[in-house]
């Protein structure tokens, strides 16, 4: 029996404490309009000490479980992607397990830095193509404001915190679903996007740094290929895609993806001006949106991608 893993809902969680571009600009050197201009970014949600990963994590799920229908027990694995758990072990997705009831199953997290949701997507059409996995939860959360330098105007600006979740299940291969994932990393680019340090929930020992311009050259052409290849592996063609999710990095980037797909803007899903860069939670956060809102809609096609520290890359198509 062979199997494809299909859509079944999704959910979202951003913490409640909304921070201005203005606020950060009384903090650091920098300005609104920089923000703006150089970005795309207006604000972005950071959590509170209480909203954790796991916290942030189970939330999202619990969300995309009551969307999808579906009850805890019956999820078989908890994929999380993230840069920022809350401990180095146990993963967070246990955590999650836990905060859900789940007594089967089995969950781990999955790193991957900003790429990380389309990785745990791939790992999920892996489980369930080879029948290990029936229905599988997989989830992007992340806390950055905890690694962020808020000394360094050239990062701080640039990132949030929240959660993303989906629900994915066997379906049968013949139907819609997951067309195809490709991933790709790149270690001897690991020096243009790290840590200097370990980040967790308490008192971070390491920040983030960033050679933004490096990155920004990388992902337009590392991107471009990705793209290019998840359609030519399914023959198909830009004028098949219906919705672009991109990775919400800089919304520069997202817009060169769209004009280079010949995508009209209003099919091209946006958070990062309310949401700046989440990593691994922002897809499944732009997603959910869309999916909620009642944009993106049985039938369509969705094509999916993201680059991040690593360097990581990679994409996913997805017949709704
Ligand atoms: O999610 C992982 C993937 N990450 C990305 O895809 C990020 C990719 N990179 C980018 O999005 C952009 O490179 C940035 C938004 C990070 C930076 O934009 P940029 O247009 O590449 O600016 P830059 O780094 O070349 O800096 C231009 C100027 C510099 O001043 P000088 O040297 O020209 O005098 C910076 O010091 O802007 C200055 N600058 C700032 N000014 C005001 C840097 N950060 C700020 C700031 N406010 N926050």
């Amino acid at each position: 029996m062979s199997f494809r893993s299909t859509f079944l809902g999704a959910g979202t969680y951003l913490p409640q404490r909304v921070v201005s571009n203005d606020e950060l600009a009384r903090r650091v050197d920098t300005s609104d309009a920089w923000i703006r201009e150089r970005t795309g970014i207006g604000q972005r949600y950071l959590a509170a000490p209480h909203e954790t990963c796991a916290v942030m994590a189970a939330a999202a799920a619990r969300a995309a479980l009551s969307s999808a229908g579906v009850d805890a027990n019956e999820v078989d694995a908890v994929l999380l992607a993230t840069s920022t758990p809350d401990q180095a072990f146990p993963a967070t997705a246990v955590r999650v397990q836990a905060a859900l009831g789940m007594t089967g199953g089995f969950a781990f997290d999955l790193s991957a830095a900003c790429s990380g949701f389309i990785y745990a997507l791939s790992v999920t059409d892996a489980l369930i193509r080879s029948g290990q996995a029936r229905t599988v939860l997989v989830i992007g959360a992340e806390v950055f404001s905890r690694l962020l330098d808020w000394q360094d105007r050239a990062t701080c600006v640039l990132f949030g915190d929240g959660a993303g979740a989906v629900v994915m299940r066997a379906g049968p291969a013949d139907g819609p679903g997951l067309l195809s994932t490709h991933l790709h990393s790149e270690g001897s680019t690991g020096d243009l996007l790290y840590v200097d340090g370990w980040a967790g929930r308490d008192e971070a020992t390491g920040h983030l740094r960033m050679n933004g311009r490096e990155i920004f050259r990388h992902a337009v052409s590392k991107l471009a290929g990705a793209v290019d290849e998840a359609l030519a592996a399914n023959g198909l063609a830009y004028a098949d895609v219906d919705w672009l999710v991109p990775h919400q990095a800089n919304k520069r980037i997202i817009d060169g993806m769209g004009r280079k797909l010949g995508l009209p803007p209003e099919r091209v899903v946006v958070t990062v001006d309310r949401h700046a860069n989440t990593s691994a939670a922002s897809i499944p956060l732009a997603f959910a949106e869309a999916i909620g809102d009642g944009r993106i809609r049985p039938g369509d096609l969705v094509l999916m991608e993201a680059l991040g520290g690593g360097l990581t890359w990679g994409s996913a198509l997805l017949r709704l």
